[in-house]
């Protein structure tokens, strides 16, 4: 981080955040891991994300919401930041906008100075599905061919890009979704981009129960996944709401989180409902920072059923972000702006 009394922020639009390699799932998945490595050794502090579920009352039946993610990273990276995020279910219907809309501020925590605005749509989109993706390569069987993504929006398609990245033995994806022409789409879209089948269907538990590793990323607002669906030695892993019915994830064998701290405190995530029904301790899982660091020794045997799941961290953004500015600052992109020129009080 360089300090500086200069109050010039850098605003980075989507299109010169692509420019900077947002795009790229490799850097996006190691960017992952590092933030997982730092979270775990105490050099992130990151408090659970400020949830504002609309309309008033709402509750966990919101109709949108805006998330407040902020965190200071230290370590080699000492940099300060906050997401803002947010999701409507009305823009599902509305085309020409996305499900969710973020923005990631960057500061510099000695002079606390803001010095990047950016466009946090597509880092959101890239390290949900790296997270997915860092998941799948600590917790998949050995050689994983077979693999199903249930959701075929904006976090399905990145999907496919950190399946491809973090599982090399994959052969076949299939691609689901409740709307099947979503989902022939976007296999069309990745026709000829990787060496990997992709079999678009509506029928999402026939494709789970051909395959290794089950992925969810839907917009359900009520589990779809029962016990009918797990097999012996899948690894399951869903990072929407409430996918995944609560006897599907408190039977299996291992029950992986992102964040423990975190995840307890959003209602309508499995493992919170788990947690205040007092059927889950911290002790009774595992971290995804414990899979980075080595503390968890990984699967046992081939029967063991691995159930993942994830809120999303706000410093996975500012790490991510930070590497763009980065890029950016190098390219000479992005359109400088100013909090002042002088200012009126000090
Ligand atoms: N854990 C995280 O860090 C994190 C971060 C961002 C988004 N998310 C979650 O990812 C999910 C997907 O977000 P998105 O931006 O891709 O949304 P999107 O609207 O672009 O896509 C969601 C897709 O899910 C499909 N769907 C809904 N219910 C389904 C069901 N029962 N079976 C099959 N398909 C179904 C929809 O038809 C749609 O195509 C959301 O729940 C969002 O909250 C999680």
């Amino acid at each position: 981080m360089i300090h500086s009394i200069d109050p010039g922020i850098l605003f980075l639009q989507e299109e010169e955040v692509i420019k900077a390699g947002v795009l790229d799932m490799k850097m996006t998945i190691q960017a992952v891991e590092k933030t997982y490595e730092l979270l775990g050794k105490g050099q992130i502090i990151n408090p659970p994300k400020t949830h504002i579920g609309m309309p008033i009352g709402s509750g966990a039946n919101w109709n949108s919401f805006f998330n407040s993610m902020p965190c200071y990273i230290g370590g080699d990276i000492n940099v300060g930041g906050t997401k803002w995020a947010a999701e409507s279910r009305k823009n599902s219907s509305i085309p020409g906008i996305p499900y969710g809309i973020d923005i990631t501020i960057l500061s510099d925590p000695e002079t606390v100075l803001p010095f990047c605005i950016l466009d946090g749509t597509l880092i959101t989109a890239m390290r949900t599905s790296a997270v997915a993706g860092v998941f799948a390569k600590y917790t998949a069987p050995k050689n994983t061919e077979t693999v199903t993504l249930v959701g075929a929006g904006v976090i399905g398609r990145t999907m496919v890009m950190a399946v491809c990245e973090s599982l090399p033995a994959v052969k076949k994806i299939y691609l689901c979704d409740m709307n099947l022409a979503k989902a022939k789409a976007l296999a069309a879209d990745y026709k000829d981009v990787y060496s990997v089948e992709i079999v678009p269907t509506s029928d999402a538990k026939t494709a789970a129960l051909d395959s290794q590793v089950v992925i969810t990323e839907t917009t359900a607002s009520s589990p779809f996944i029962d016990k009918s669906w797990i097999k012996k030695g899948m690894t399951v892993i869903n990072m929407g709401s409430y996918e995944a019915d609560l006897d599907v994830v408190s039977s299996s064998d291992v029950i992986a989180v992102d964040y423990w701290d975190q995840i307890i405190t959003y209602e309508s995530k499995a493992a919170a409902k788990l947690y205040k029904a007092g059927k889950l301790t911290r002790e009774n899982v595992v971290e995804l920072s414990d899979m980075v660091l080595g503390k968890w020794t990984g699967r046992k045997g081939t029967d063991e059923v691995i159930n993942c799941s994830s809120l999303g961290l706000g410093a996975l953004d500012i790490m991510i972000g930070y590497e763009i500015f980065l890029n950016a600052r190098r390219m000479g992109i992005g359109t400088m702006v100013k909090l002042w020129d002088k200012p009126l009080w000090e």
